[in-house]
């Protein structure tokens, strides 16, 4: 069952060839998408053959194999997790019954959008990214590029499978809006916010690839529990490309602090300007970019206060963070959780019913985790020698959705006037002239083992491969 059929056209590992209807229902979206992948994927890059990794099992062992494909040709394809046996459902109202293995009536409207939502930022982020691979500053960070964009593609095929196969009619309709929403597109924009926003450069790739795909991996991990058992299979499974997606976002900002302190040591200097006579990005500025990247990303996990979030939780469609590792009774009926307000001018802690605090349940586990790659990028500044520290800002910084929507408070915390706002939102957020000046910087570095003059080398190369191997022949 974990392995993989690539001798059918869309490789899987659901016996696809066994439900005739499904299998063309597919194949015909197959080629939209496609059309899809060459009009909004990675810009000029048809020819390309790039050093890829593709599925080859779902096992743990023997996940990968590597090879050089031009990307229209990946082998995009269906693969669930195996089953567990005699799943239960583990939380909420239901719990102790069987793991769904189709929808229940009920919960369809329900499912259907959480499938939408979800399935909707995979292309998006593609689409954001696509001009990204004419200035990339290496070969080995182009591929990268390119190895987060084709697993995106195949993370929309896992959410284009679950609504071919269990919505009918409505399923194969939601999986064509699903090509036609565009990200930033004014009349049919990608439903999230964050996934219509740009990302112009490598420093917001990164950021977003740590921040935004973290996200991406919170919310997998809360569907990953859910009572729909297909669901809780293929989201398992796209986790572990996720943490690919991750990887990239933090070693490339690392990698970018490292040349930054590298120059601020050589030219024994931290003023901004002699560094970015340089041509490296100051510190200051990359914490702008943090704080940035945080803010609108912690929006995602939505209001603070959700009578939907409840409804998904006990009906178990979607679980928290690791559901199964917490000892409270998995139902949640009288628990509190404390969110936060502004009242009088102040930042309050304000206690309310659990269930419908879910959203800042996980919104809280995803600040805590991602709070670990800015203590290792601070190693990275110690270890220079230098007295600089990145912080995450306050969770009630730059928000846009909930209780603290539109809230003027500061990167550590304070409440503060509109003028404030006004006066200091310069060193907090990036300014146009930030934004144009790390535009400045991104210009195309493609020979083998040569980088921009931005960003360090990483360590070691992709599969144990060297540094400066050719990881895209152009052709
Ligand atoms: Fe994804
Ligand atoms: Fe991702």
């Amino acid at each position: 069952m974990s392995g993989i059929n690539y001798s059918e056209k869309i490789p899987n590992n659901v016996n696809l060839s066994e439900d005739r209807t499904l299998q063309r229902a597919l194949e015909h979206w197959q080629p939209n998408y496609l059309q899809w992948w060459n009009d909004m994927g990675p810009d000029g890059s048809q020819d390309f053959d790039v050093y890829l990794r593709t599925a080859v099992s779902v096992d743990p062992q023997g996940w990968a194999q590597f090879g050089h494909v031009k990307m229209p040709d990946y082998r995009w394809g269906i693969f669930l997790n195996p089953a567990e046996q005699d799943r239960k459902i583990h939380f909420g109202d239901h719990m102790g019954e069987a793991a769904w293995q189709d929808v229940p009536g009920e919960h369809r409207a329900n499912l259907r959008r959480i499938i939408v939502t979800q399935g909707d930022t995979e292309p998006a982020s593609v689409e954001q990214q696509r001009h990204l691979g004419l200035t990339a500053p290496s070969q080995y960070d182009l591929r990268n590029l390119f190895q987060v964009n084709v697993e995106e593609g195949r993370h929309l095929w896992a959410m284009v499978y679950l609504l071919h196969k269990y919505f009918g009619k409505d399923g194969r309709e939601e999986a064509e809006g699903l090509l036609e929403r565009n990200s930033g597109n004014a009349d049919n924009p990608r439903i999230l916010q964050a996934f219509n926003e740009k990302t112009p450069d490598w420093l917001s790739f990164f950021m977003f690839t740590y921040f935004t795909d973290r996200d991406g991996k919170f919310q997998l991990c809360a569907l990953a529990e859910s009572a729909f058992d297909p669901l809780a299979r293929t989201t398992k499974f796209m986790l572990t490309e996720e943490a690919h997606h991750m990887f990239v976002g933090e070693s490339g900002v690392s990698r970018t602090i490292q040349r930054t302190v590298d120059v601020m040591n050589q030219l024994k200097t931290d003023d901004v300007g002699k560094l970015r006579a340089a041509g490296v990005i100051d510190l200051p500025t990359i914490q702008r970019y943090i704080n940035f990247h945080f803010s609108v990303t912690i929006d995602l996990f939505g209001a603070d206060q959700s009578s939907n979030a409840a409804t998904f939780y006990s009906s178990g469609l979607k679980g928290r963070y690791e559901e199964g590792k917490r000892t409270d009774d998995h139902v949640l009926k009288g628990n509190s959780y404390k969110i936060l307000a502004v009242e009088d001018g102040k930042l309050v802690e304000k206690e309310v019913p659990m269930l419908n605090a879910l959203n800042e349940v996980l919104r809280d586990d995803y600040i805590t985790d991602s709070k670990g790659g800015i203590d290792r990028w601070n190693r990275v500044i110690e270890k220079a020698g230098i007295q600089f520290k990145l912080t995450a800002p306050h969770k009630a910084f730059h928000r846009n959705i909930g209780t603290l929507s539109g809230a003027k408070i500061t990167p550590d915390g304070r409440v503060v006037s509109e003028a404030e706002w006004n006066a200091k939102v310069g060193e907090w957020l990036p300014s146009n002239e930030d934004r144009a000046y790390v535009g400045s910087l991104m210009g195309r570095c493609v020979e083998p083992g040569k980088f921009a003059n931005w960003i360090a080398p990483p360590v070691m190369g992709i599969n144990r491969q060297p540094v400066d191997f050719d990881y895209v022949r152009f052709n």
